[in-house]
């Protein structure tokens, strides 16, 4: 069995498309996958076959060509929402990567196994950044600009955050779209947005490695209003907020492609109990997630 974490964004969204770089964080829960040599690539999740039309199924024969691998049966436990902006496809494609490396007894270097996961991301999302499959397969918390690759962030102390799936999916490719018109419409007010979220970035890093929890709050909150003008919020979305605030919360912001899916809250010295019983009290899934402070 091959393990491979989600993620979330904590800064920087859309914009690492643009070249900006964004702060992420691997995240606990993920998924197994095992791998088997066969006639022709086929997938299952938990437990269901899917199709050969399906794209995960198209997605995985780009895995196996990228790794000069054969055809072969992927099993797959998910143990984290699909769909929701936490990057449950990319670490699919990084389990299945892995366990397919495993069964052959090869090992992959990061860069072989990224690029091969690549392959896979495109399949779904077109011209993807590389954020999602660069946490899952890093884990930790990671600093990651498009086309240089993911680079381990120090942490003064262990993070402590709380997820929560707020409203239903929504396509990454439809929302990269529409910031990608968004663009098109203001160029010159975009840039100012891509200026400020960089400035998030450093800041939030100078944050993350000094300990300083309440300021890096305040960036997620920063962060989430430009991406409310970018039209990512929903109204389920600004309500978890709310209740995450309410519970405590230093900061909290839609992550991943938004239009949907899930809110990250930062914790308080408290930690994440109170969150997590308001939010599940107010009718969400949701759960925490610690990043662990390197020793
Ligand atoms: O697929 P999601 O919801 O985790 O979003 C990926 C992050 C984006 O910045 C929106 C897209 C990308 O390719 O980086």
């Amino acid at each position: 069995m091959a393990h491979a974490g989600g993620k979330v964004i904590l800064v920087g969204e859309h914009a690492v498309v643009y070249g900006v770089e964004a702060v992420a964080v691997g995240l606990d829960r993920g998924v197994e996958a095992h791998a088997r040599l066969a006639d022709a690539c086929s997938i299952a999740i938990d437990g269901k076959p899917l199709d050969a039309e399906n794209l995960t199924t198209v997605a995985l024969e780009e895995l196996r060509a990228a790794l000069g691998a054969p055809p072969c049966h992927i099993e797959v436990e998910l143990q984290m929402p699909a769909g929701v902006g936490l990057g449950a496809s990319a670490a699919i494609g990084v389990a299945a990567g892995r366990a397919l490396g495993e069964r052959l007894g090869r090992t992959l270097t990061p860069t072989e196994l990224l690029d091969a996961v690549g392959a896979w991301e495109r399949v779904f999302h077109g011209n993807p950044s590389g954020i999602d499959a660069a946490c899952a397969a890093l884990g930790g918390c990671i600093r990651f600009r498009k086309g240089r690759g993911p680079e381990p962030l120090p942490l003064a102390s262990s993070l402590e955050l709380v997820i929560a799936v707020a409203s239903p999916p929504s396509s990454t490719r439809e929302m990269v779209a529409r910031v990608a018109a968004l663009r098109e419409r203001d160029a010159t007010r975009f840039d100012a947005q891509l200026q400020r979220i960089a400035d998030f970035s450093r800041r939030a890093e100078l944050c993350l490695a000094q300990g300083q929890l309440a300021e890096l709050g305040a960036i997620l909150a920063e962060n989430h209003q430009v991406l409310v003008d970018w039209d990512l919020s929903t109204p389920e979305i600004e309500r978890a907020r709310q209740v995450a605030l309410e519970a405590g919360a230093l900061g909290c912001k839609v992550t991943g492609a938004g239009g949907g899916g899930c809110i990250v809250a930062l914790c308080p010295n408290a930690g994440p109990a109170p969150l997590v019983e308001a939010l599940r009290r107010a009718g969400f899934t949701a759960f925490s997630s610690r990043v662990a402070a390197a020793n």
